[in-house]
């Protein structure tokens, strides 16, 4: 089966599909987008992955061309027609095709794109033995909050890590741990799980939401706080998260040991429970199905 796409209103082949050159996305990066994972063909989150993209769509100021029930509709037509049975589901919005020229155009109707990737989850191996990473510093913009398509500073930086034979790139601003360039970053000291705040220089993750959400249901300590550079090289246990790495372990920063160097027990235990909670997500749709 060829991979099935939604632009503008139509499903098509992937191959098929095209955008103008002067679609604003393509010209300015002026557009948002959302990534959602799928288990067993239920999308995990989707309410909350809607509701941050209107939240980036208002900060933006573009209005959102479908209803909630519409983009859910979408969704699920796309999990449909496609072959996986889990995805990554990848949605875009754009300002539209309109003459090149930075002020918004009084008229340009938003360009509607989504898209379904097989879910490519971490190998077990990273899992077991965990991932490097590297810290740089985060030259960003000042609304990381937003979700936009304009990923050229993410690309710079996640470029930094592959180089480095790394996953990912922790950022610093400030002497501060922000998030890292694909994903939100926890660290965990003396038992406690520590992440910095929700605010303008972090993208308010759904996976670190729902690390969050776990790790108070277990009544796990947690503190969200701003996190020093030196608590992140002193801590006992670094991860990563984002809906395609879920929660992934970090055992080496800038080539050195993370703790023992190896996943820790505060790890294992939350990998349990995102994996159960998974799975007892993929039962209640089966049970709606
Ligand atoms: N990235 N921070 C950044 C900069 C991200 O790009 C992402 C996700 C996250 C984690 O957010 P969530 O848990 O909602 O996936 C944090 C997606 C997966 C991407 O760009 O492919």
């Amino acid at each position: 089966m060829s991979q099935t796409v939604y632009l503008n209103g139509e499903f098509m082949p992937l191959t098929e599909a095209r955008v103008p050159v002067l679609d604003r996305g393509f010209i300015f990066g002026d557009g948002v987008y959302e990534v959602i994972p799928v288990y067993a063909r239920v999308p995990l989150r989707l309410a909350e992955h809607l509701a941050r993209m209107q939240n980036s769509l208002n900060a933006i100021h573009l209005r959102n061309p479908l209803a909630a029930e519409e983009w859910t509709r979408i969704v699920g037509q796309i999990i449909e027609r496609n072959a996986w049975d889990d995805q990554a589901v990848y949605v875009q919005v754009t300002r539209g095709v309109a003459p090149r020229d930075q002020a918004f155009p009084a008229d340009a109707t938003p360009t509607v794109f989504v898209m379904a990737n097989p879910m490519s989850k971490p190998s077990a191996e990273q899992r077991e033995r965990g991932v490097g990473v590297i810290t740089a510093e985060d030259f960003r913009w000042q609304r990381c909050d937003i979700k936009s398509v304009s990923l050229l500073a993410n690309c710079l930086l996640r470029q930094l890590a592959a180089e480095a034979g790394c996953v990912e790139a922790i950022l610093l601003r400030d002497g501060h741990v922000t998030e890292a360039s694909t994903s939100n970053v926890f660290l965990v000291k003396n038992g406690v799980i520590v992440s910095p705040p929700k605010d303008r220089r972090i993208l308010p993750g759904i996976t670190l939401d729902l690390v969050l959400d776990l790790a108070r249901n277990a009544k796990l300590p947690i503190e969200i706080r701003p996190v020093p550079e030196h608590e992140l090289r002193e801590a006992d246990e670094i991860w990563v998260s984002s809906s395609t790495k879920e929660v992934l372990p970090v055992t080496t920063l800038d080539g050195k040991p993370v703790g023992n160097g190896k996943p820790g027990p505060m790890y294992a235990r939350m990998y349990g429970l995102y994996q159960d909670h998974k799975a007892q997500i993929a039962r209640a749709g089966a049970a709606h199905a």
